[in-house]
């Protein structure tokens, strides 16, 4: 029988250290590539695109196009949930999602019989990608993390502390739960469907892990994105999963040791020493290059990237930014980043 050796994103979230860490980069596909506005433009709306299976898989792979990256990721966004089950989300240009807020009482008007069969177009188009990509690109899918993704259903839109979700989990207890029930399970279908249709890695996006208390935080992202994984791997023996707390700070080893993650995304602000320390030695750390030092370029992008790399020598290590690309990257940047962490 012969030996197919692993895509080397894919062993490497698994713990296999590379002799250069692989990369893919947050919202790698996006509005700082023309050809990506190009196809936003002839399309009606962006959740439009993300439910057009040629357009999606088109975007998917625009980045790749450029770029020696070393993973797809999945074009679709992580309020697709919301979306699925019932809630109205819209997306204004220039105003970021717009969600009619969920109130207690309008919780039960959410429909979790219904997301499977409205994702459907996110799965043909999974599928048409596991077909279209090299063998040596790990095809990455992804949703919201329940925590992160409830603070758009509850605040109806981005806010900077979260502050209207933080009161309703402390005001609302046993509805907050049941939300909290509705998106686990929602979320497991999700990530259990997107592995069968092709799916080689998925990330849990808790992009709003800052700003909670410690017991918040054990109830609100730990436990939740713990009943993910194990829910997922039921399901999907060793389903490989890469956990992206941003702002976990003090409690990314709590998150690391009780969540069942192979690998951690770390954000820009967590220190490179700290982070030595909190994840276990072994385990696949993925990040944490700020995005505008890749909007600046130069020696402030080159010296943190080679500092990045420096520092988990050791580990496996997944070269990517702490957070996602921003819409006035210079195109050169990222051809000279991707450059770099591949040769030096
Ligand atoms: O290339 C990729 O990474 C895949 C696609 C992807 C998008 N959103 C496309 C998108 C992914 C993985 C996401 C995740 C996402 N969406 C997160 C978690 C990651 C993070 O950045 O913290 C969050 C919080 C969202 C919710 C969301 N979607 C916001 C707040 C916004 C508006 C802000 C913005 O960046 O425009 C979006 C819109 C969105 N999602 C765009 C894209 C390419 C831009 C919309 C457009 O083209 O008009």
């Amino acid at each position: 029988m012969s030996q197919v050796a692993l895509k080397p994103l894919l062993a490497t979230v698994l713990g296999e250290r590379q002799a250069r860490p692989p990369i893919w980069i947050m919202r790698q596909a996006g509005r700082y590539l023309p050809e990506y506005r190009e196809v936003r433009a002839r399309s009606k709306g962006f959740l439009d695109l993300c439910y057009s299976p040629d357009l999606a898989v088109e975007v998917t792979l625009q980045p790749l196009r450029r770029f020696p990256l070393d993973a797809a990721i999945l074009f679709s966004d992580i309020l697709v949930v919301p979306d699925a089950l019932g809630q109205s989300v819209r997306f204004e240009q220039g105003e970021g999602p717009l969600l009619e807020p969920i109130t207690a009482q309008t919780l039960g008007q959410l429909r979790p019989e219904r997301v499977l069969e409205h994702l459907a177009p996110v799965f043909e188009t999974l599928r048409r990608l596991k077909h279209e990509l090299p063998a040596d690109k790990t095809l990455i899918g992804f949703c919201g993390s329940p925590w992160t993704v409830a603070t758009y259903m509850i605040g109806g839109r981005g806010s900077p502390d979260q502050a209207a979700a933080r009161l309703f989990a402390l005001q609302e207890p046993a509805a907050f739960a049941a939300l909290m029930d509705i998106l686990v399970q929602a979320s497991i279908d999700y990530l259990v469907a997107q592995f069968q249709a092709g799916a080689d890695v998925v990330q849990l996006f808790e992009s709003w892990a800052l700003n909670l208390d410690e017991e918040a935080f054990r109830t609100q992202v730990i436990e939740p994105n713990r009943r993910i994984v194990e829910g997922v791997r039921q399901r999907v023996p060793n389903a490989p999963i890469i956990g992206f707390p941003r702002g976990a700070a003090g409690n990314i080893a709590a998150y690391v040791a009780a969540t069942g993650v192979n690998a951690v995304g770390l954000d820009y602000s967590t220190p490179l020493g700290f982070a030595q320390n909190a994840v276990p030695p072994g385990m696949a750390v993925q990040g944490n290059l700020d995005p505008l030092r890749l909007v600046a370029g130069g020696p402030q992008m080159e010296e943190r990237a080679r500092q990045i790399i420096a520092a988990f020598a050791d580990r496996p290590h997944i070269f990517n930014l702490g957070h996602g690309i921003v819409p006035q990257t210079p195109i050169a940047h990222v051809e000279r980043l991707v450059e770099l962490v591949k040769n030096g």
